[in-house]
């Protein structure tokens, strides 16, 4: 294995649009394809405090009011993954923030729909992870 590549976990959303449009099956099979394996899933409606933890470096942005309706007019799917190099890994199929400028073959790219209802969260780091998996999850193994 490359000393760049290590098995990692990441926390995944699956947004409130991906449940409204039915598309849990599609996008939860996509990351399976890349070879990564489901550890947790757990349909949840997001408290306004997870929400405000989990996006508190947005905060103080002019579009955090909208996204914070959006994720929480509905139920999300939160899950945690393993594999290795999974965070780069779910970050490359997700796509850019912009489904309009997220390559085609990405979950954004093929399936999302604006800037804001992008279908997906992917962790950005091993930091990340961790704190976003306890935020939603709580402490686990
Ligand atoms: P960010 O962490 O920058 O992107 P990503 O989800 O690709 O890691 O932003 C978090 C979410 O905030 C993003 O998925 C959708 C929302 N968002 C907006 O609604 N408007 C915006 O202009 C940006 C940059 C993000």
């Amino acid at each position: 294995m490359p000393a760049n590549e290590e098995i990692q976990q990441t926390f995944i959303m699956l947004k409130p649009d991906a449940i409204e449009r039915g598309l849990v099956g599609e996008i939860i099979s996509r990351f399976e394809q890349v070879g990564l394996k489901l550890l947790r899933m757990e349909t949840k409606k997001l408290s306004k405090e997870t929400v405000a933890r989990h996006y508190k470096s947005l905060m103080q942005k002019p579009f955090f009011p909208k996204l914070e309706a959006y994720v929480t007019r509905g139920a999300v799917v939160a899950t945690i993954w393993q594999g290795r190099d999974a965070i780069k890994v779910a970050r490359k199929i997700v796509g850019a923030t912009d489904p309009a400028l997220a390559e085609k073959g990405t979950i954004r790219g093929d399936l999302g729909s604006n800037c804001t209802e992008n279908l997906v969260h992917a962790s950005d780091s091993p930091e990340a992870a961790r704190s976003e998996i306890a935020n939603f999850f709580g402490k686990v193994a």
